[in-house]
């Protein structure tokens, strides 16, 4: 049997990252957890040991791969509300990108030499059709995918001269939690929609904005692709096999392939919790693409990678588990 292997994952008290953790002590290596506990929750750590710490603090992070002997990092850290990078690209420069070079480098003295990257199709832009595959021109509309975009380049140029080998993973609209309900999505402030709906339907808000109604979709709603977040956990411990194997420069986009608007959200919602879900009829939101759609064949035929929980309700009920898990939690956690 191989001995364990320390992963590190920065942002591994996050939202997909705490997925991740999971996924990786479930095959029998160990999550090194790296986050700041800006967005993380320390609750959220719990498959390994937690380093409290910033991406951009390089001696607190060289001490880490030292400490630990790490063998591969996934990289999950980054500030990822699009508005707030347009009116404060600096934070999100600072963060995405100079704090991952730092990250990079620690790695290139330490020795180490693959990574896993989470990306986004907010690198795309707005499509010129769906489903978009990887070789799609990426012109992002935002600093958020310009960040992410940055860093993908950053990766290739570490690859070309100093032989960090890297996967990209872009993923589409993460939902959805945990099976066992151990951990799930939990941000502050929480902008992302099936949260919010599931909110309003149980009363800890109101009820939730439709960001549009006059975009050119069969209801005039946006259409995103919901990829369940353990799909996703799972996706990287296939990519990270693939690094492992001397594999490099792998991008892969990560989604369903099936689009769902805002209004078919609000209806899944209602089906899965019994309950009327509140909406209002809210301006566009700037910056939203009318819809985005992945093509993951190339991650399903070069990775193996088949998702499990491909069905809508299944992905929104996941969420509801979760979501009334948090309720219990922080009861006024209406903000
Ligand atoms: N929406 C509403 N009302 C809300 C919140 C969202 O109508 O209160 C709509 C949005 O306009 C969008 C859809 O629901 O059409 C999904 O919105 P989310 O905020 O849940 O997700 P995004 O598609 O905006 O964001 C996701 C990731 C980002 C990533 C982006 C890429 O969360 O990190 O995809 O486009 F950058």
């Amino acid at each position: 049997m191989k001995a364990p292997a320390n992963v590190l994952v920065v942002g591994g008290a996050g939202y997909i990252g705490s997925h991740a953790c999971k996924a990786i002590a479930a095959r029998g290596d160990v999550p090194v957890c790296f986050d700041n506990l800006g967005a993380g929750h320390r609750e959220l750590a719990k498959w390994g040991p937690l380093v409290v710490g910033d991406l951009g603090d390089g001696a607190t992070l060289a001490k880490v791969f030292r400490d630990f002997r790490i063998d591969a990092v996934m990289h999950f850290a980054a500030h990822a509300y699009v508005g707030e990078s347009v009116t404060d690209p600096a934070k999100y420069y600072r963060n995405n990108v100079a704090s991952t070079v730092t990250l990079l480098d620690c790695m290139r003295k330490a020795g180490v030499d693959a990574i896993v990257f989470s990306s986004s199709c907010a690198t795309y832009g707005i499509p010129d059709s769906v489903p978009i595959t990887e070789d799609h021109p990426q012109r992002p509309i935002n600093p958020y995918g310009w960040s992410k975009l940055m860093v993908e380049q950053i990766l290739k140029d570490y690859q070309q001269a100093y032989g960090l080998r890297h996967a990209v993973l872009r993923y589409f609209n993460a939902a959805g939690a945990d099976p066992d309900c151990d951990t799930g999505e939990w941000h502050d402030p929480e902008t992302h929609l099936i949260p919010l709906v599931l909110d309003s339907a149980m009363g800890r808000r109101p009820q939730v904005a439709i960001f549009g109604t006059d975009y050119p979709t069969p209801d005039g709603t946006c259409i995103r692709d919901y990829i369940h977040v353990t799909d996703l956990a799972d996706a990287h411990i296939l990519a990270l096999d693939q690094l492992r194997r001397g594999l490099g420069s792998l991008v892969f986009n990560l989604g369903n392939g099936q689009g769902f608007s805002v209004r078919e959200i609000i209806a899944s919602a209602e089906r899965v919790t019994g309950l009327r879900v509140p909406a209002t009829i809210a301006s566009r939101r700037a910056g939203d693409p009318p819809a985005l759609v992945g093509d993951a064949r190339k991650a399903r035929e070069l990775l193996g990678w088949l998702p499990r929980f491909q069905s809508i309700d299944t992905i929104v009920g996941s969420a509801w588990a979760w979501q009334r898990r948090v309720a219990a939690i922080e009861p006024k956690g209406a903000a």
